[in-house]
């Protein structure tokens, strides 16, 4: 009975349908009490003091906390840089200091959320602004105002350095080298259920935090430490999340509303509205991204020089490894002999950067694939060629200096893609037709890839339970896994993997409810790792209850605790390292209409050809495939995110304009390549953000072979592309 490769249904797609789904934001329970949040609204100021008396004398109003509250005022998923609540009264420095709009400094507990939205109002704060540090090369500068004086003399938090060969040598070598600049914006993660949750004490004493999140027992670790609470005493539970893509890795409501509900031994219910969410969370960091290449005449990359500085905001968050991301990917699915890099993270005033699907490598992407095409116009060569000229394969080694795990199929994504695309060469004539009316039509090319599993050093591992029931036949199949479902399909290959390991149809299994009351850490779901990562413990449960069940023991019940192969951090000085287990690869073609009167760029088609390893689930696999291609054309195209001086300007969605039905293209070609990893389970590697990867770049390239010109900066709105065809200034 075949469960893999099968295109299974969604096990949560009735309840979703149907609206029976709970997502956090419908959770109630009886006698809850409401909280809101009061938030800085101002991005960088000292806190002198916070009145809540009038306030707690406002109709509804049960308590108000403010930082004095906290028991330990701080939290974060990499380093404890961010205050609970900002405000005078804890012992730590620095937790006086709001440094950016989202900053929270009070949270209202009242009878309804009405009483709690007024009485935020009646709340006193008194402010000392404070300079605002908001453009990250200045933020640089040795006497910049410090955003965290607390932790040392400088505004640079990540510093990686790559040192590869000799790029003087590489660039003596090199008969065409091309320079650029880019930029890349920051994205908002727009997932349709805000921030929400309900807390509450449990049959046995715990503080029960329902909430969406990426990763159970990471939270629960937080909130315990902030609470002072042994972690046995805190419990998180993801109900239904309404997308994640990232920006649930780090908390929001979670903290808040556990303190209140062990302050008052109540339940408490948060949800946050749009504009809360979007002040409220970290998005993807801005980057400014310069680079240096250079190639011989024959189309041999023989060395590349890059530096990223990418804007950090006012914490730490995952910035750290995002930008270890952005150091492994910054010259693409290509070999160079010769690399120097230097990736900055640099803290402002502005929203914190942390994870978003692709978690550092879309940017550096952005750049390694526009100078790749950029190198393939100068060199007359087609993009497509020269790719496969330069194309990563077994053996040859990364910028860290060390080679891929294998096997390597660069290759083997760059040809699908542009079979099936139908690629025609272009750049090997310089006059390639144009449309003689105003509706350009181009085409454009790029490629990427994403490592799968945290690594650079840290253990990757992630536990699964499995219970078989049944008399002579099995029956019924329960997986414990406390891995999110954020609406990627994870749980329905979780099924259909126990279902495969155990011989029986992936109807008999039931996923249950991630939970760390009674669930191990099975990790986080980031960095594409989920199907990788469960599936490999879930078929060593199975595996082991499946011979307790065969020896007769019914139930059977085991547990498992997968462990990936090792991996290194970075060496401080040259990078190098065996960052990761497992990589996987994508290629993209598109073709895109360029209004050169309006400046409107129409994604046409687009063509993505993605190493899975193996498609436990092929429909899921195009279902992710169209999607990234979705988020990553919003990125691209309609997506500004805007702010001034810390404050932020699009602070809803009519103004953040994400794409619609009426704006996706006309077709998305998903082309599925199957090259076994020989760790993954059943031969599978990776695919959440992969096909985002490369569209950006290949619409820049699309745009060009339009019009002509290069746009190193995007969204590609109206505006810009008008001012890069010299229409407007
Ligand atoms: Mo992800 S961007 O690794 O949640």
């Amino acid at each position: 009975m075949a469960s893999i490769g099968q295109s299974f249904p969604r096990v949560d797609a009735r309840g979703k349908v149907t609206g029976e789904a709970a997502y956090s934001g419908d959770l109630s329970m009886h006698g809850m009490l409401y909280a809101k949040i009061l938030f800085a609204e101002r991005p960088h100021a000292r806190v002198l003091s916070v009145n809540t008396g009038k306030a707690e004398g406002a109709p509804g109003v049960i308590a108000i906390y403010t930082s004095k509250d906290v028991p330990v005022n701080e939290y974060g998923l990499q380093i404890p840089d961010q205050p609970v609540l900002c405000g005078p009264g804890s012992p730590k420095p620095g937790t006086d200091i709001v440094r950016f709009v989202g900053d929270q400094v009070a949270v209202v507990i009242a009878q309804n959320e009405a009483a709690a939205q007024a009485a935020l109002k009646l709340i006193e704060v008194e402010y000392e602004d404070l300079p605002i540090v908001s453009d990250p090369i200045e933020a640089m500068k040795p006497d910049a105002p410090r955003v965290h004086p607390e932790l040392g003399d400088s505004n640079i938090c990540v510093h990686y350095k790559i040192r590869k060969g000799d790029v003087e040598a590489g660039f003596a070598q090199a008969d065409i080298i091309v320079e650029g600049e880019y930029r890349t914006p920051a994205q908002e993660h727009a997932y349709l259920q805000p921030e929400a949750g309900l807390s509450y004490m449990d049959d046995e004493g715990r503080v029960t935090i329902a909430c969406g999140g990426q990763w159970t027992h990471a939270d629960r670790d937080s909130i315990a430490h902030a609470l002072n609470l042994p972690v046995e005493r805190i419990r998180v539970i993801y109900p239904a999340i309404g997308g994640a893509f990232g920006g649930r890795e780090d908390l929001s409501v979670q903290i808040v509303i556990a303190l209140a509900t062990w302050k008052l031994q109540r339940p408490v219910k948060i949800i946050w509205s749009r504009r809360e969410s979007i002040i409220g969370h970290a998005k993807r960091h801005p980057a400014i991204l310069r680079a240096k290449w250079g190639a011989t005449r024959d189309g041999k990359l023989v060395a590349a020089q890059n530096e990223i500085i990418a804007d950090g905001g006012a914490y730490m968050y995952t910035s750290n490894k995002v930008l270890g991301n952005s150091a492994i990917t910054c010259t693409g699915p290509y070999f160079i002999p010769n690399v120097k890099a230097d990736i900055y993270g640099v803290y402002t005033d502005n929203i914190p950067g942390a994870a978003f699907r692709g978690f550092g490598a879309p940017q550096a992407l952005f750049m390694a694939e526009g100078q790749m095409n950029k190198l393939a116009e100068r060199l007359g060569m087609d993009p497509v060629e020269f790719r496969l000229k330069n194309a990563l394969r077994d053996g040859l080694t990364l910028d860290v200096g060390t080679p891929l795990p294998g096997p390597v199929s660069v290759p083997q994504v760059i040809e699908a893609a542009a079979k099936k695309f139908g690629w025609v060469a272009v750049n090997k004539s310089p006059t390639r037709a144009r449309r003689p009316n105003h509706l350009a039509r181009g085409i454009g090319f790029a490629a990427g890839f994403k490592n799968i599993g945290f690594s650079f050093g840290y253990q990757e591992n992630c536990w699964a339970k499995v219970e078989i029931h049944g008399n002579a036949e099995i029956e019924k199949v329960i997986v414990h896994h406390a891995g999110a479902e954020v609406g990627q399909g994870a749980h329905t290959v979780m099924a259909q993997m126990a279902a495969e390991t155990l011989g029986v149809s992936a109807r008999l299994v039931t996923i249950l409810t991630p939970d760390t009351a009674t669930q191990g850490n099975s990790g986080s779901v980031s960095a594409s790792r989920m199907t990788f990562m469960a599936g490999n413990a879930i078929k060593g449960a199975a595996e082991a209850a499946l011979k307790k069940w065969r020896a007769e023991e019914h139930p059977a019940i085991a547990e498992y605790k997968y462990l990936a192969p090792k991996t290194t951090h970075f060496d401080e000085e040259t990078g190098y390292s065996t960052p990761n287990f497992s990589y996987a690869y994508s290629a993209q073609a598109v073709e895109v209409e360029v209004d050169t009167e309006t400046g409107q760029v129409r994604l046409v088609r687009v063509t993505s050809a993605d190493d899975v390893g193996k498609a436990i689930n092929p429909m899921l696999v195009e279902g992710q495939i169209e999607g990234a291609v979705v988020q990553a054309q919003g990125y691209a195209i309609t997506e500004e995110f805007k702010t001034k001086d810390g404050r932020v300007l699009t602070d809803q969605l009519s103004t953040y304009l994400l794409p619609t039905i009426l704006d996706i293209p006309e077709k998305v070609e998903s082309v599925i390549v199957e090259v076994a990893e020989p760790n993954g389970p059943w031969g599978a590697r990776g695919l959440g953000e992969l096909p985002f990867l490369p569209l950006v770049p290949a619409i820049a390239a699309a745009i060009h072979d339009a019009t002509g010109v290069w746009i190193n900066e995007f969204p590609f709105t109206p505006e810009r592309v008008l001012r890069a065809l010299g229409k407007i200034s």
